[in-house]
């Protein structure tokens, strides 16, 4: 170094003076300088694209804007990312990776005029959008191509099978943004009899793979590439291969070698995540002894896990999560340098002991049992885990307490032991770097330890459904970076803390079905984030808060079964994103008609039964539930309650990220204004809202005619207008309802003839009894018939109750089976669906979706 620089100085006046003349052979020539600058000066430089980068193998690279360095008084050899041959001074590599370069790159750029180019890298920068040009077929010297994560599209070239010398190829671009034409991906392979290196992720190559693949390969990518066929046998064979990553195409069908693998001498990696392996995993496996890292996740595995794996002696990271793999888990456990081991979402039984006479427990990081059927208590001694950083043992039937261990683990960042049947306190944290600690669905009892109001990157707090009992210590708003607070169906007492406006990153918050009392003083910040807010089962009295105006992202608020005295209020309507709206069960009195305007325009849901609410029906706010007046069924737009998308600080596209949310729809559409005071009409406004599942307005003082606008709910299943003072006929036009399974007209002063058709000829003498004068069937009086008093039937009273009860609670669920994807959207959903009593055959999918959500969320945290 020292020597070269001492030539450099020696020569540099001599260098200075041929440099004139351009002769000098290892300088840059002007013509390579200047196209370079060319180059440049066709991208901008974007300086908010992040500071740091990843190579396509995880690598992370830091980014700055290499072009900078660019100008015309130095040589160009001496630019960053250029680097020149020596002896002739061409440039013969180009490295801009992480560069923070956008713009288009056209076909006409420059840089194919550096036709001696061996290694071009443009990865990670923003092309938005370009195409690959097939002038890159031109560069016959070219053994390294890096054109990944910058935002390429279209088709991948045919000229690309052309480089001949091609030793690395690695191209990622968004989802399926890039293509391959029909045969050639084959030609490539067939073509570059070099390559070593290929890296093709999210490409959408769409072929079987060809039989033809290089000797030379050590590394064949290819995730979330729409590969399907048959995966012939000869990849496992291929002698040098040491990393094979086909995983996350569900099409592709891959056998193992039931014998020997040929590469067993030299794979490293192998991750076959997310194709159709259906099977069991066979024996041979014991082979692969230089194994490191082995990933068999959701491949459809089932019987038990081999004895032979126990062979694989240098494994560190395992997983065969999400498969139907049985058997006691006390088999397993001799990898002596496990760091990562997930088997989630397996039928694996049998108890955790083990753990307590395992000595090779120091390596752990990362431990995911959850979703199995473990039984028994966790060993209370067990020792070597204090690398552990996270814990995942939820939904299992863990019993007993939770022993000190796991208390004291010193690096731990996320604990979820959710949905077992721990008992006894939870015990003060020696960890101060947690991020999330679920322990919900357990019988934990006392207070909350101090310790978990201390922490300054927990992110998710959430203990509901337990017996813990206390207060709720203002402390718990030191927690500035919380996003997700549940303490929900708890014994917790006192008052909310006024404080919790203050944290501002928080989305959701939930003290539901508690015996929290007082108002609700709490100011809530302008700026906040929140989009769920539950206080729904308290004894809570007092107002509505009027900060809530302050949280702009609300999209469902629940305050029902409280005691709030307050008028309605009216003012939420400027909260844009309200979807559902819960005051039921509280002393809300006064009118909710007024002649000003309501926006509630994205109201899907609005509860204010049992409340104190007088007079007419508010036609205002009918009129502008411009949610309700879409039909999703019939118009194609499918709603989603809570749909929203954090792309840039959740959304992932590291491979292995993407979530696979189940998008199940829902247009569920709910208006109870049932048990109040309200008088006069129905107003035929509501035929309107075509969209509505569920109309309750029973037990009022409403009075007129049942409108026949209503026979155009065509997606109605249940109308309940019992206990009012309704007069008149039962509209014929209703007969067309083809939805409707539930119907109550009960006790009202109906007359006529009930409509006849397919779902009237289904309802029982219980939906129309308690009239004056209904004829018809099922009544016992026949309609045209002689007058007479419809057939008595059940009393109802205690009965009725309990059955509006339950179907109130079977469409409020069935509401939040829709949700879209993305992180805090699946949070925020899944949490509002455990929040409410869901049915139980719901309940598998959505605890597997938030531990899905939950450790991918964290598996990319940990690859930062
Ligand atoms: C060119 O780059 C050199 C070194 O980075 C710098 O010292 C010089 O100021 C630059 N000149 C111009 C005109 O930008
Ligand atoms: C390159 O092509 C693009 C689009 O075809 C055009 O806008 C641009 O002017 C061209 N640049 C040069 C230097 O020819
Ligand atoms: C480009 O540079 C990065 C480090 O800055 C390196 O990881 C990568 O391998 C280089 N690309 C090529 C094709 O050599
Ligand atoms: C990429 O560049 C395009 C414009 O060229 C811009 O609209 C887009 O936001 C950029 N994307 C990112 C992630 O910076
Ligand atoms: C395949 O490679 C050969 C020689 O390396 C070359 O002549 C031929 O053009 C290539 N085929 C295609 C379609 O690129
Ligand atoms: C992939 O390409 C095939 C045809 O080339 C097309 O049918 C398919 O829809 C594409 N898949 C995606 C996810 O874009
Ligand atoms: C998965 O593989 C099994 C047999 O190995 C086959 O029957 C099934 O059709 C395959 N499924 C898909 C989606 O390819
Ligand atoms: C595993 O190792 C044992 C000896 O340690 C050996 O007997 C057995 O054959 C091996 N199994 C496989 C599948 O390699
Ligand atoms: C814990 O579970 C085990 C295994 O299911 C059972 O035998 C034991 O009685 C349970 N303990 C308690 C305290 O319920
Ligand atoms: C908050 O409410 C409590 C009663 O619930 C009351 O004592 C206190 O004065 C209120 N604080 C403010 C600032 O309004
Ligand atoms: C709410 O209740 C309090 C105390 O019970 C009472 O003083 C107040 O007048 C009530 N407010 C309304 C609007 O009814």
């Amino acid at each position: 170094m020292g020597y070269v620089n001492l030539v450099f100085f020696m020569l540099f006046p001599f260098l200075c003076h041929l440099s004139f003349s351009s002769s000098l052979p290892h300088l840059c020539t002007k013509d390579q300088a200047l196209a370079l600058l060319q180059f440049k000066h066709m991208f901008t430089i974007n300086h908010d694209a992040f500071d740091r980068c990843f190579h396509i193998t995880g690598q992370s690279i830091q980014s700055y804007p290499k072009t900078l360095s660019w100008n015309k008084s130095t040589d160009c050899c001496s630019w960053d990312g250029v680097y020149c041959d020596e002896t002739t001074g061409q440039v013969i590599e180009l490295n801009l990776t992480c560069s923070k370069l956008q713009g288009k790159f056209h076909s006409n750029s420059s840089v194919f005029q550096l036709s001696n180019l061996k290694r071009i890298d443009l990865s990670n920068n923003n092309f938005s959008g370009s195409y690959i040009s097939p002038k890159f077929g031109e560069f016959s010297s070219l053994t390294h191509l890096d054109l990944s994560d910058s935002r390429f599209a279209g088709l991948i070239p045919a000229e690309i099978s052309r480089l001949s010398k091609l030793q690395f190829l690695s191209i990622k671009s968004d989802p399926y943004e890039i293509r391959f034409e029909p045969h050639n991906f084959e030609l490539i392979l067939k073509n570059l009899t070099r390559l070593r290196e290929l890296y093709l992720v999210y490409v959408n190559i769409s072929s079987t793979i060809p039989l033809n693949l290089s000797s030379y390969l050590t590394t064949l990518w290819l995730p979330f590439t729409q590969l399907y066929g048959v995966l012939t046998e000869r990849v496992f064979h291929l002698s040098n291969l040491e990393s094979l990553d086909l995983s996350d195409n569900p099409q592709l069908t891959v056998r193992f070698p039931t014998t020997k693998w040929n590469s067993s001498a030299s794979l490293v990696k192998l991750d076959l995540s997310g194709v159709n392996a259906t099977g069991r995993i066979p024996e041979s496996f014991g082979h692969l002894t230089t194994m490191r890292t082995l990933e068999l996740y959701s491949c459809s595995l089932s019987g038990s896990i081999p004895k032979s794996l126990w062979n694989l002696t240098n494994i560190e990271d395992l997983n065969l999560g999400y498969n139907h793999l049985e058997g006691p888990i006390s088999d397993l456990f001799r990898f002596g340098k496990l760091r990562s081991l997930s088997l989630v979402n397996n039928n694996l039984d049998g108890q955790l002991e083990f753990l307590s006479f395992n000595r090779s427990l120091t390596q752990f990081e990362y431990l995911d049992f959850s979703l199995n059927s473990l039984t028994g208590p966790i060993p209370s001694n067990v020792s070597g885990m204090q690398n552990l950083q996270f814990l995942y043992l939820s939904s299992n039937h863990l019993n007993e307490t939770i022993p000190s261990w796991i208390f004291s683990l010193p690096s731990l960042y996320d604990l979820d032991l959710s949905d077992n049947h721990f008992s006894g306190n939870i015990q003060e944290f020696k960890s101060k770097i947690l991020d999330i600690v679920s322990l919900k669905q357990n019988q934990l009892q006392g207070p909350i330890p101090k310790t978990l109001l201390n922490q300054r990157d927990l992110y998710s707090l959430v203990l509901s459904h337990n017996n813990l009992s206390g207060l709720i210590a203002s402390t718990i708003c030191n927690l500035k970076t919380l996003e997700v607070l549940d303490l929900g169906s708890n014994n917790l007492e006192g008052t909310i803390p006024l404080c919790l406006g203050e944290l501002t990153r928080l989305l959701i918050l939930d003290f539901s079905n508690n015996s929290l009392s007082g108002t609700i003083n709490t100011t809530f910040s302008i700026g906040n984030q929140l989009i769920v807010i539950k206080f729904d089962g308290n004894k809570l009295e007092g107002r509505v808060p009027q900060s809530l105006i302050n949280c702009k992202y609300l999209e469902l608020l629940d305050l029902g079964n409280n005691e709030l005295n307050d008028t309605f209020p009216k003012w939420l309507r400027a909260l844009l994103n309200l979807k559902i709206l819960r005051l039921r069960s509280n002393k809300f009195v006064g009118s909710i008609k007024d002649s000003s305007t309501y926006k509630f325009a994205q109201i899907r849901i609005i509860d204010l039964s049992s409340n104190g609410f007088t007079g007419d029906l508010p036609v205002g706010l009918f009129e502008n539930f411009e949610a309700m007046k879409i039909n999703g069924e019939k118009s194609g737009t499918r709603e989603y309650v809570a749909d929203i998308y954090y792309t840039n600080s959740f959304i992932v596209t590291t491979k292995g990220l993407d979530l696979e949310l189940p998008r199940v729809l829902t247009t569920n559409i709910i208006i109870d204004l049932s048990r109040n005071r309200f008088e006069g009409n129905i107003p035929s406004i509501i035929g309107d809202l075509v969209g509505l599942r569920t109309l309750n307005l029973s037990h009022n003082r409403l009075e007129g005619h049942i409108p026949e606008s209503l026979h155009q709910l065509s997606v109605l299943e249940s109308l309940d207008l019992s206990s009012n003072k309704i007069r008149g006929e039962i509209p014929q036009q209703l007969a067309s309802l083809k939805s409707l399974e539930v119907l109550n007209l009960s006790h009202n002063h109906l007359v006529g003839c009930i409509p006849k058709g397919k779902q009237f000829d289904t309802f029982e003498n219980s939906s129309y009894q308690g009239n004056d004068g209904l004829r018809g069937l099922p009544l016992s009086k026949d309609c045209g018939g002689n007058e007479g008093v419809p057939q008595a039937t059940t009393p109802n009273g205690l009965d009725q109750e309990e059955e509006e009860g339950d179907s109130s609670i079977i469409s409020w669920q069935a509401v939040f089976m829709g949700y879209g994807c993305g992180l805090v959207i699946g949070l925020s959903i899944i949490y509002i669906m455990l929040s409410t009593q869901y049915p139980a055959w719901f309940s598998r999918m959505d605890v597997e979706l938030e531990h899905k959500i939950l450790t991918r969320m964290k598996k990319h945290k940990k690859r930062h």
